[in-house]
């Protein structure tokens, strides 16, 4: 099912299900080794489901209903099956917040994985149109819920031996959860606790050069502040604002990319608060993360 969430749409399917799961996989064209997330309606499900310590209690309490994913030890590992959490010991849960998701969620009782409706590789998708062109025709059911509010990813954080561990940097920033459970670790390069980091990302078709201050001949423009409107130009936000620049990065790519550019120059974008999410997307589109 497409479903819409506060953060992106997802490809949702019962997540104790290997059937479903094996099809999710499918749709997406997506590794067996990258885990998917687990969705739930509220904080009790998910600590059936997961080992949750007071650190994982208190960034609970602070961010769900929310864009925050927590990675934590498996206690029921049939409720979300071994294919989903790609074998591993862990599981990564999260609460949303869109009311659609919370509806369905209610209704079905149990956890619903649902990765970014994107095939996999390419930008998550932030309208109902551009979910429906990605993975539409694989799912037997889609939700309308109209553009994602937040436009990026969940953050993702490890709450295990440690500290706690940045994975993916998203819509909770970096300051936001540091004040709930103090200084983070940075996320490894240990393809087991953070398998996700590893695949090329969030690319559109043309290629992406980012820190452009201005666009060259053929290049479409996504600006950030005051900026001449023009052909080829999107401005992210034009007031510099990076929560409406957040909203606006995925689907601004995918229309620069429909105009078939030479390539997507980016404008730079602090690296503050949500601009570590964004400039984390873009780096991967850019392909400098490997
Ligand atoms: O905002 C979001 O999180 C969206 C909406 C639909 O909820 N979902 C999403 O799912 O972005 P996906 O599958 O595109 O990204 C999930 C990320 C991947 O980077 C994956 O590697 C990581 O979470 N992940 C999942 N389980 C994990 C685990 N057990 N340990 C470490 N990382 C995990
Ligand atoms: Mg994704």
């Amino acid at each position: 099912m497409l479903l819409p969430t506060e953060t992106v749409y997802g490809l949702g399917a019962d997540a104790s299900n290997p059937t479903a799961v094996a099809a999710i996989f499918e749709a997406k064209g997506r590794p067996r080794f990258n885990p998917l997330i687990a969705h739930v309606h509220d904080v009790e499900t998910a600590a059936g489901i997961a080992a949750f310590d007071d650190r994982a209690q208190a960034l609970a309490a602070a961010f769900w209903p929310g864009p925050l994913t927590i990675v934590a030890p498996v206690r029921d590992t049939t409720a979300v099956c071994d294919l989903a959490r790609a074998g591993l010991d862990t599981v990564a849960i999260r609460v949303p917040g869109h009311p659609l998701s919370r509806a369905v969620l209610a209704a079905f009782g149990g956890p619903v994985v649902a990765p970014s409706a994107n095939r996999s590789g390419r930008p998550s998708p932030t309208t109902f149109e551009d979910a429906f062109a990605e993975t539409g025709d694989k799912t037997a059911a889609a939700l309308d819920g109209g553009p994602c509010q937040v436009g990026l990813e969940s953050t993702v954080v490890a709450v295990l031996d440690g500290p706690v561990r940045l994975l993916r940097p998203g819509a909770v920033t970096r300051a936001q959860l540091e004040a709930v459970v103090g200084p983070l670790a940075e996320a490894d390069n240990d393809a087991k606790r953070s398998p996700g980091r590893l695949a090329l990302h969030y690319a559109p078709d043309a290629p992406v050069r980012i820190d452009a201050t201005a666009p060259e001949a053929g290049e479409a423009y996504l600006a950030f502040g005051p900026w001449p409107d023009g052909e080829g130009v999107f401005n992210l936000s034009p007031s510099g604002d990076l929560a409406e620049a957040a909203a606006n990065l995925f689907a601004f790519l995918r229309a620069a990319d429909r105009t078939k550019p030479v390539g997507i120059a980016v404008a730079p974008i602090p690296d503050e608060g949500l601009g570590e999410a964004i400039n984390d997307r873009l780096r991967r589109a850019a392909g400098f993360v490997g």
